[in-house]
C-alpha cells in the first residue's frame, strides 16, 4: 500500500491512499504506528468497514481497552463503544449556551484522565453524521508545551496539577461557563450517569510522553482543579490561579487545533497521551453515530489521592 500523508489544518496529519479493507503487511502497519507517534492525530477518510475490521485495525497500535463504563459499550462487541445521540440518552446530555439547547456538547479533555491512566489512544470512525454541527476538536499539548516561553518551562518543571472529577459543569473551575446553564436533566452527581465516584488525580504540569519522550502539557480545562502546594513553586493561591488560566488561554489557541467535520467512513486515532479533544455537540433530535475503540493506556500518567474534605 501506497501512502501518503498530508498535514491538517494546524496540528495532526490525513493518510491518504489508505484501504482498509485491503490486506495490511506489516511494514504498512510499522509506518502508520510511526505516524500516530509523530502527528498525534491522524485522519482516514472513506473507510467503508465492519465494527470487526476496525477491532482488528485498533489491535495494531495496542491491547484495546473495554470502557470501565460498562452502561456504553455494545453488547456484541465489547471492545466497541458506540457514541450516539438522537435518542433517550440525550436528556442528560442537553444544556443550554447562550440560550441554544445543544445536545452532547463537552469540553476539551482527555479521556479517563481522572482515573491518572488515560487510555493511550483511541479511534472513532463515523456511521451516522450530522448534517450541521458535532464536530470534533483535537489539541496537541505537545505542540502547546514547545510553544511556552521559557520562563513557563523552568517553573512548571516544578509544579504538579490536581484534577477533580465532577459532573456538574457549573462546579468545573476552569471551563468557560459564561452564557451556560444546564438543562432540566443534567447530572447532579456520577451516578446519575452511571459513574463511580473518582479520588483526585495528580499529574506533572508537564508529562513525559512515555513512548515518544516528547513533552507535554498536562492542561487540560475540563476537571482541571489546582496547583498542587504552589508554594514548593514560590506561588500563592492566587497566582496560582493566574498561572492555571494563562495556561488553559494557551491550550484553547486554534493553532494547537484541528476541529474535524465528520462524513460517513471518515476515521481518526489520536494519541490520548498528547491530544486533548472535546466536541461542539448538535441540535436536538439529531441522529449521529460513531464506533470507538480505545487502546488501553500501559503505564499511569499520574497518582490518585483521597480528595480532601
Ligand atoms: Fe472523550
Amino acid at each position: 500500500m501506497k501512502l501518503q500523508v498530508q498535514p491538517l489544518e494546524n496540528v495532526g496529519a490525513e493518510v491518504l491512499g489508505f484501504d482498509l479493507n485491503a490486506p495490511l503487511d506489516t511494514s504498512t502497519a510499522n509506518t502508520l504506528e510511526a505516524l500516530w507517534r509523530e502527528h498525534a492525530i491522524l485522519l482516514f477518510r472513506n473507510q467503508d468497514i465492519t465494527p470487526e475490521r476496525q477491532i482488528e485495525f485498533s489491535r495494531i497500535f495496542g491491547s484495546l481497552e473495554l470502557h470501565p463504563l460498562k452502561v456504553k459499550t455494545s453488547a456484541e462487541y465489547p471492545e466497541l463503544f458506540v457514541l450516539e445521540n438522537g435518542g433517550e440518552m440525550d436528556r442528560h446530555q442537553s444544556a443550554s449556551y447562550h440560550g441554544e439547547t445543544i445536545v452532547g456538547r463537552l469540553d476539551w479533555h482527555m479521556d479517563l484522565h481522572y482515573t491518572a491512566r488515560p487510555n493511550r489512544g483511541a479511534l472513532l470512525r463515523a456511521v451516522v453524521v450530522a448534517d450541521e454541527g458535532g464536530q470534533t476538536g483535537f489539541g496537541d499539548l505537545a505542540k502547546a508545551y514547545d510553544a511556552l516561553d521559557e520562563d513557563t518551562k523552568a517553573l512548571l518543571s516544578n509544579i504538579e496539577v490536581a484534577y477533580r472529577f465532577n459532573v456538574q459543569r457549573l462546579q468545573m473551575r476552569f471551563v468557560d461557563n459564561d452564557g451556560y446553564q444546564p438543562g432540566p436533566h443534567s447530572p447532579k452527581k456520577p451516578s446519575d450517569l452511571g459513574f463511580p465516584d473518582f479520588d483526585d488525580s495528580i499529574y506533572p504540569a508537564v508529562v513525559e510522553h512515555p513512548v515518544t519522550g516528547r513533552k507535554v502539557l498536562e492542561i487540560v480545562e475540563q476537571f482541571l482543579d489546582r496547583i498542587v502546594d504552589p508554594s514548593r513553586a514560590g506561588l500563592d493561591d492566587s497566582a496560582a490561579d493566574a498561572l492555571l488560566r494563562r495556561l488553559v488561554a494557551h491550550t484553547r489557541q486554534a493553532e494547537f487545533h484541528y476541529f474535524h467535520s465528520w462524513q460517513p467512513g471518515d476515521m481518526i486515532l489520536w494519541d490520548n497521551w498528547r491530544a486533548m479533544h472535546c466536541t461542539t455537540g448538535t441540535k436536538p433530535g439529531v441522529h449521529r453515530l460513531i464506533n470507538r475503540t480505545t487502546i488501553a493506556g500501559d503505564v499511569a500518567l499520574g497518582r490518585q489521592v483521597a480528595r480532601a474534605a
